[in-house]
């Protein structure tokens, strides 16, 4: 009896193990083999994501991050920044020769250079360019803290998609679809792959990590036009919900990703045309250089910035004769060069506050020490002393005589070519630039930048003097710039936020 207890109990006892193992090995067996229908089901908890890939300036590239934003709150997703590029910009291209040229590695980029005819030239052009995380010049905890939109940054590789190399991700991406309007015409409907089967296959591939991407994009534009009209509808997202990682492509265009006008979005969008996002004043020491140039000028409201892309402007005159190619300023003969500067000045004219036009256009009090000032030749004035004297100007005849903080993309200090820049300077003589502040000590964007950077070979000058110029001009009391470029409404954003006193004048010059 004992002996037929203990092997009846031995024999339950085995059966129980034996149970037990074959569920283990069933479970193990139905986890490697999923079935279709948990495939979006059992995603719906995880993390969802959206990217893009950057192009063009920083005006460019702050536009698609606010898309992204958008988007991510409109999607509720977690959004992936890719870094901000200063210095020569990617231009526009579709999605796959744009995903080519930001994949790109500088490191394999600089060893391919030396096996070129001309490794310094190569080597070169890969130091125009650098890119910084976009939190060491905006507060991005403090959209996530407003609006619940995770934002994580893409601060070392260019992997996107399956092989994203933002740390932060953690689980890996399987899932990856591809959305560009500009590129793909298909986008703009979603009418294709409904086919979950496809799906399922690669799916199944995920305890291998042999990720792949669905929907390898097919058709393709011919050429690099863009698709002018095609628009995603804010009822088309659902359609995408379940998708683990939406990679778009360039961003910049807003009204062609249409969002629902929940007041969750309609506060968003106010937040971001007024105080998130809006200054790049997260980066002290740019800051601090920035604070020195407003103080030497005389002070918040008591400057204005002017802004003249030359380089547009001669490549959009009609007089230029642009069969010979890319030209700039210094290619034109002396009587064109005058004709384009004097069309500036009038548009100055026509744009700029009535105040400063008025300003700019009385003779200067012969008494005053600018009057004497600008009685010698333009290239013998001493900067600092004009300096003075446009500043006591303002202090005891005219508060309201202008003085220009100055950017061109074309010679450091315009007085040195009173052949081209005459009529500009005789109007509007209190024009000060990087080269005159930088003289008198209060600007310095070499010896600090470097930690900031990633590449040590780029110059820190060059990469953030635009980002410089616009806290600058987000300071002063008008906005100028030839021809007119996204960068005006940036700026103004930024005036939005502080004193409204102020006037933004712009004008197209083409
Ligand atoms: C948003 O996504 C998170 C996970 O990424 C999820 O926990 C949350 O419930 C979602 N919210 C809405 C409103 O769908
Ligand atoms: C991911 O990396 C592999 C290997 O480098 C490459 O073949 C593939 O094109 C990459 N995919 C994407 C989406 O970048
Ligand atoms: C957009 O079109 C491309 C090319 O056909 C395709 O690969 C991609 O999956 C499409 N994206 C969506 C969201 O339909
Ligand atoms: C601007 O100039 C006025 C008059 O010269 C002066 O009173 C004011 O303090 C200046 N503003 C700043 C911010 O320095
Ligand atoms: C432009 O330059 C080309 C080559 O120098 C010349 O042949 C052509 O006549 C010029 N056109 C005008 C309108 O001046």
């Amino acid at each position: 009896m004992m002996i037929r207890t203990s092997r009846l109990s031995h024999y339950l006892a085995g059966l129980i193990l034996l149970l037990f193992f074959s569920i283990a090995a069933l479970s193990r067996y139905q986890l490697r083999d999923p079935l279709p229908r948990s495939i979006s089901e059992s995603r719906t908890d995880d993390t969802k994501y959206l990217s893009w890939l950057p192009h063009g300036d920083f005006t460019d590239q702050h536009e698609a991050f606010r898309n992204a934003v958008r988007l991510g709150k409109e999607l509720n997703r977690t959004v992936i920044a890719p870094m901000l590029r200063l210095g020569q910009p990617l231009p526009w291209q579709p999605f796959n020769q744009l995903a080519e040229a930001y994949t790109q590695d500088k490191q394999l980029q600089q060893q391919a250079c030396h096996d070129t005819a001309t490794p310094a030239t190569c080597l070169q052009q890969l130091n125009e360019w650098t890119e910084i995380p976009w939190s060491s010049l905006f507060d991005l905890k403090a959209i996530t803290d407003a609006f619940g939109i995770p934002i994580i940054e893409r601060t070392s590789g260019h992997g996107w998609g399956i092989n994203e190399t933002a740390h932060q991700v953690q689980d890996p991406i399987t899932d990856v679809v591809v959305l560009d309007v500009m590129t793909f015409i298909e986008n703009a409907t979603f009418h294709h792959d409904n086919n979950p089967g496809s799906k399922i296959k690669k799916w199944g591939g995920y305890l291998g990590r042999q990720f792949s991407i669905i929907n390898q994009p097919r058709q393709q534009i011919s050429g690099n036009k863009p698709y002018l009209k095609t628009v995603i509808h804010s009822h088309q997202w659902s359609a995408l919900q379940h998708r683990q990682y939406i990679q778009f492509g360039a961003l910049s265009s807003t009204p062609r990703y249409q969002v629902h006008t929940t007041s969750a979005l309609v506060d968003l969008r106010q937040a971001l045309s007024h105080s998130l996002f809006v200054r790049p004043d997260q980066m002290k020491p740019l800051q601090q250089q920035a604070d020195q140039v407003i103080k030497t000028l005389g002070g918040t409201d008591n400057f204005s910035t002017l802004i003249l892309h030359l380089g547009k402007v001669v490549e959009t005159d009609g007089r230029v004769n642009t069969t010979q190619g890319k030209l700039t300023m210094d290619d034109l003969d002396v009587p064109t060069q005058r004709e384009l500067m004097d069309t500036v000045v009038m548009e100055l004219f026509g744009d700029v506050p009535i105040n400063h036009a008025v300003a700019a256009a009385l003779p200067v009090k012969p008494d005053s020490s600018l009057a004497t000032v600008l009685s010698q030749q333009h290239e013998q004035v001493d900067r600092q002393q004009l300096l003075d004297a446009c500043l006591d100007y303002r202090h005891r005849y005219d508060e309201q005589y202008p003085i220009y903080y100055f950017a061109s993309d074309h010679i450091p200090i315009p007085a040195l070519r009173p052949d081209i820049y005459g009529p500009l300077l005789s109007h509007f003589p209190c024009l000060f630039t990087k080269a005159d502040l930088k003289q008198w000590g209060k600007l310095d964007l070499k010896s600090w930048t470097l930690p900031f950077l990633q590449d040590q070979g780029v110059d820190g000058e060059t990469m953030f003097s635009p980002i410089l110029d616009i806290l600058i001009a987000g300071q002063g009391y008008s906005f100028f710039e030839v021809p007119l470029s996204p960068l005006t409404r940036f700026v103004s954003r930024q005036r939005d936020t502080s004193t409204d006193n102020s006037t933004i004048a712009s004008s197209p010059l083409v």
